[in-house]
């Protein structure tokens, strides 16, 4: 296993004997770097906390909590090219979304560099935008001047948060949205989505299920419309 800083991140290359693997290369526990872990030929466990992930899939197994994030691999004359997905691909909401329509969105994403402390919507701001977390993370907060309360993390690329930009008569923010950390998020307009998911019903009525099934979780959950 061996480390390298990519354009400030850290990214993990496994060779797993018969092809390579890559990964964030900071455990989604607690940032400790994972080259300084164990790797077996089938699992890659942190040494920290002993979280363990399926080397194929970066799927969690036993302990962890969270998948790592996977970046695809390419090798070609001896090289070893390691590939950024776009962070729409992770989300799950659009899981089931066409090639064509995903390539649809992906034009529509702004990308957006943020610097931990800056307020990405109030409470009572217009609901226009829908933000994918790219790297990074964002705080939410629900109340007003004093009487504030943490509503919970975003942390993974491809979670989606500002998803009220896709509900009719967009209501508006009921959580306020804070870089705790420096942030790359992707924005995409909530009326240009929808038009783009109208012109791909099929797609469109997928997106529409995850997003239900999304507001159900987060009546109970972080309040992060
Ligand atoms: S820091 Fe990796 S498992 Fe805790």
């Amino acid at each position: 296993m061996k480390s390298y800083d990519i354009e400030g991140r850290k990214i993990l290359v496994v060779n797993a004997g018969e092809c390579f693997h890559a990964y964030q290369g900071l455990c989604p526990h607690q940032d400790v770097c994972l080259d300084e872990g164990y790797f077996d030929g089938q699992l890659l466990t942190c040494h920290q906390h002993l979280w363990q992930w399926d080397i194929r899939t970066g799927d969690a197994v036993g302990l962890a909590e969270a998948p790592l994030e996977k970046y695809e691999v390419e090798v070609s004359e001896g090289e070893i090219f390691v590939v950024q997905s776009s962070a729409l691909k992770a989300v799950d909401m659009l899981k089931d979304v066409s090639p064509a329509s995903l390539e649809r969105l992906e034009g529509l994403a702004r990308r957006e560099q943020l610097p931990a402390g800056t307020v990405i919507y109030e409470v009572d701001d217009p609901a226009d935008d829908l933000y994918v977390l790219e790297s990074g993370r964002v705080e939410f907060t629900i109340g007003r001047d004093d009487r504030t309360r943490l509503a919970g993390f975003m942390l993974r690329k491809g979670e989606v948060f500002g998803w009220a930009a896709l509900l009719e008569q967009h209501p508006r923010r009921i959580a306020r949205a804070v870089c705790h950390e420096d942030s790359v998020l992707l924005r995409l307009n909530g009326e240009a989505m929808l038009e783009a998911l109208e012109a791909d019903p099929t797609s469109g009525l997928m997106v529409m299920r995850r997003l239900a099934t999304l507001v159900a979780r987060h009546t109970t959950g972080p309040q992060n419309s």
